[in-house]
């Protein structure tokens, strides 16, 4: 997948099979691909792209509308508000900035997808702006109320996907290392070094 066609490849050589119910963290440095992953499951790009997603054997580019409502929700990296009202209902008296409020506004998001009971999530970044205790119990919320769904993670922290049953590891576009968080742990690769150094890149 390419953002133009005279652009460098976004994602490349992806192949990847994801069981239903399966807890999936994603990690790599900024730029490695990962909100292209989530992109493109969703089909929000489709222009310069090859090969195929299936989600339940149908390739989604065959799904009409309809055909995702009910199977995926996603929280993403840049999490909007829906309405003016829900910031006041967050801060009735005004008394907080903008910056103050960016953590809340993704866990909004983070109701909204519990709600609607979507059997694949995408969580990207969905903590990032939150504090480490908050995040906790979000990981923990998620947990239990997403234990049927299957749910690709997409970690800011590396605590933050350690319970994962897989992890994926992207570098520039493409899957580095795939496998349990102990079998990445055992093998002296990239995920290895990431928790070595908890160095992100950003
Ligand atoms: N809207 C866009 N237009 C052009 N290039 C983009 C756009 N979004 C992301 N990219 C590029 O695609 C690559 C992957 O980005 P992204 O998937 O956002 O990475 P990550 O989420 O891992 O930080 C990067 O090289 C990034 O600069
Ligand atoms: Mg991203």
């Amino acid at each position: 997948m390419k953002y133009g066609a005279h652009l460098n490849y976004a994602l490349r050589n992806i192949n990847l099979t994801i069981n239903p119910g399966e807890k999936i963290g994603i990690v790599g440095r900024t730029g490695a691909g990962k909100s292209s992953l989530a992109k493109v499951l969703f089909r929000l790009i489709h222009e310069n792209t090859s090969g195929s997603i299936l989600i339940d054997g149908q390739d989604i580019s065959e799904f009409g509308v309809g055909d995702y409502r009910p199977r995926l929700g996603m929280i993403p990296q840049e999490s909007t508000m829906l309405d003016g009202s829900v910031r006041r209902n967050l801060d009735p008296l005004q008394q907080f900035s903008a910056e103050d409020i960016s953590g809340q506004q993704q866990l909004f998001g983070l109701c909204r997808v519990i709600m609607r009971k979507r059997k694949i999530v995408v969580l990207d970044e969905a903590t990032a702006n939150v504090d480490l205790e908050t995040d906790r119990s979000v990981q923990e919320l998620i947990r239990k109320e997403f234990s049927d769904c299957t749910v690709l993670t997409i970690a800011h922290r590396l605590e933050t996907i350690m319970k994962s049953d897989r992890i994926i590891v992207m570098d520039r576009g493409a899957i580095a290392e795939i496998g349990t968080p102990q079998e990445l742990l055992s093998k002296d690769g990239m995920f290895a070094q990431l928790v070595e150094t908890s160095d992100f890149g950003q």
